[in-house]
């Protein structure tokens, strides 16, 4: 199993991995919010754009083709701490969340940040508790293609040092 930095030539396998979870979603009917969120990341334009992002690092776990992807979005400000963003795992695979997790936090306190923390998503929330994350303020996030459409919740956070 390998933990790396996502390349321009994984787009397509990574919009298809984020596909299966919109359909999942869908299937599993979670939030409205957050099925709608998923369906504006789900483009190539995006995925690209997040890749090219310099305050932005994503990051794939290969286990015989590619099945799980995480990104991490790094603060304005050096006092500030990282984000966690966009996780996802093939639906059927179960455990990669935790080892893309574990793999990130890693990478995050080997740059020297104290902390990690990730906005709201009433779908995975109970998962970041589980994972020692706790709710510290709350997160107002910008859709991708509307700014005027917002994703509501807790802002959580995990100290790594
Ligand atoms: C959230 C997600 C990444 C978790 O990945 P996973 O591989 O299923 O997680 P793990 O198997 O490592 O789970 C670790 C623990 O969290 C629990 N857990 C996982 N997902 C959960 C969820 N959605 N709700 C409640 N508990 C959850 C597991 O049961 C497990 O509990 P245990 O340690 O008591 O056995 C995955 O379910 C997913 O891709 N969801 C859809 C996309 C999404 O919401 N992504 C987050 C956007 S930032």
């Amino acid at each position: 199993m390998l933990f790396r930095e996502m390349r321009e030539d994984d787009i397509w396998d990574v919009v298809r991995l984020v596909r299966k979870n919109y359909d999942e979603a869908v299937r599993q009917e979670l939030p409205r919010v957050i099925v709608d969120f998923l369906k504006d990341e789900l483009t190539v334009k995006y995925t690209r754009q997040y890749l090219n992002n310099y305050r932005r690092k994503m990051f794939i776990l290969d286990d015989d083709g590619i099945v799980g992807t995480i990104a991490l979005q790094f603060p304005r400000r050096l006092d500030e701490l990282p984000e966690l963003r966009s996780l996802a795992i093939y639906p059927t695979r179960q455990g990669y969340g935790s080892i893309l997790m574990e793999n990130l936090e890693e990478y995050v306190r080997n740059e020297g940040f104290r902390g990690i923390s990730v906005g709201p998503n009433p779908a995975a929330e109970i998962f970041y508790e589980k994972k020692g994350y706790e709710t510290y303020g709350h997160y107002e996030r910008e859709f991708p293609t509307n700014p005027r459409k917002k994703l509501n919740g807790p802002l959580m956070f995990k100290r790594l040092i």
